[in-house]
């Protein structure tokens, strides 16, 4: 076989399903099946496949130029959105360096972090502080900051760079004070201790998406801020699984009211049809960058870092998330989930959450999850389970009627 298949043991795989195309929220399958994407493949595909606005952006810009470098040279798309992006993030986030995907935003912003401090005459806040249960993406600066048990990487533990963690916080979305207090002593007594030789706290705020779905506090990063600055430690959101809506908010630090040092935006920032991410930073972080000493600049630069195609795309899908008022969507969808997934029960399951448009199940085991796949895919429905958890991160456009059907088989697999 010469396709080498993500996360999966080529010897003993499944036969992957073969997809033709994709409309809405809907596979269309080479064998005549049609599936529900109940997970917006990998949570990026937000306003669907194949949507019209979109398709007519890119063909637009497709005669202009599909491609430019941003050293050297500028254009309007890039221009454009980065301009959007300060307009639409939390208050001072006035800075937006491009990479182009996940997981090189996150290398960027760790990179900015640290060097942030070098610059400012700190040389020994080289390490990351990071959560049990992180997942940030799959390159080695990405990977150092992953659960360094859980988190898939631990094969490569001699290789990557040794950062500090935290336990997850405990306690839900809803934490009560006992729980949070008990989380941010945990904080405090870190950075008291070793804030010395900590650059950063990365944090993927209030949803650790693919190490677990935990759900935490705002709450938590509102009292985070205030000691990360305390310590002169930065404050870093990888909003890359929770922005644009996903955790409920257009980004998951509107429900914090606090402005993080430093974003990663991906995924639903280019809707599914482009790798894009973007590294937004405060004034702050910005000006420790400004000198006459040519070695205080940022060295970096992915090739397709602006990309014009990947930018026109954002803006169309921004734009699409304004007018066609996604948020209000998403509180739907967030309705229909808490009715339908949140009641669930059956001798395997260990918890439910919900939280925007993220619902999720979790089990004791993940062998009770064997085979969930094919009997949603018997069922209409694209459902990828891993570990202990069966969720849905659904297109925004879905319909009632589609996000019921999806309901129904999590519900119908656990009743079984
Ligand atoms: C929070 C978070 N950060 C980073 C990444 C990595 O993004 P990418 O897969 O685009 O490299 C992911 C991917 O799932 C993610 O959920």
């Amino acid at each position: 076989m010469s396709l080498w298949y993500p996360y999966a043991q080529m010897k003993t795989m499944s036969p992957p399903l073969d997809v033709a195309s994709a409309s809405g929220a809907v596979l269309q399958l080479t064998d005549g099946r049609k599936l529900i994407d109940s997970i917006s493949s990998w949570w990026c595909v937000i306003h669907g496949y194949n949507h019209p606005v979109i398709n007519a952006a890119i063909q637009q810009q497709l005669t202009q130029m599909s491609h430019v470098m941003l050293g050297g040279l500028t254009h309007e798309p890039a221009r454009k959105l980065a301009d959007k992006l300060v307009a639409m993030t939390p208050d001072g986030l006035n800075h937006v360096f491009f990479g182009d995907s996940g997981s090189v935003g996150v290398e960027i912003a760790l990179k900015m972090a640290i060097q942030y401090h070098k610059n400012a005459g700190s040389h020994d806040k080289t390490q990351i502080l990071a959560l049990e249960k992180a997942y940030h993406g799959d390159t080695i600066g990405a990977m150092s900051v992953c659960d360094p048990v859980e988190g898939m990487h631990s094969l490569f533990a001699g290789l990557l760079p040794q950062q500090r963690f935290l336990p997850a916080p405990i306690g839900g979305f809803d934490a009560d004070e006992s729980a949070t207090q008990h989380n941010l002593k945990l904080l405090s007594a870190m950075l008291d201790e070793h804030a010395n030789t900590i650059a950063a706290f990365i944090v993927e705020p209030l949803i650790q998406a693919a190490g677990g779905f935990n759900f935490y506090s705002p709450t938590y990063l509102k009292e985070a801020r205030r000691i990360c600055d305390e310590h002169n430690v930065l404050l870093i959101f990888d909003e890359v699984a929770t922005g644009f809506g996903r955790a409920g908010s257009l980004f998951a630090a509107d429900q914090t009211g606090i402005t993080p040092d430093i974003m990663v935006l991906g995924k639903g920032l280019t809707a599914g049809y482009a790798g894009h991410s973007a590294v937004m930073a405060t004034d702050r972080l910005f000006n420790a960058f400004l000198s006459d000493d040519e070695s205080k600049s940022f060295m970096h630069g992915p090739t397709f870092m602006g990309n014009p195609m990947a930018c026109t795309i954002a803006l169309s899908s921004i734009e699409l998330f304004e007018k066609e008022d996604r948020l209000s969507r998403i509180q739907q969808i967030e309705s229909i989930l808490k009715d339908r997934i949140l009641p669930i029960t059956g001798k395997a399951v260990k918890d439910t959450r919900v939280l925007g448009a993220t619902g999720v199940v979790e089990v004791d085991d993940s062998a009770s999850l064997q085979g969930v796949q094919n009997f949603a895919a018997d069922r209409g429905v694209w459902l990828r389970p891993f570990g202990t958890y069966a969720y849905t991160m659904p297109p925004y456009v879905i319909t009632d009627e589609q996000l019921h059907q999806i309901c129904d088989v999590l519900q119908a697999w656990f009743k079984q």
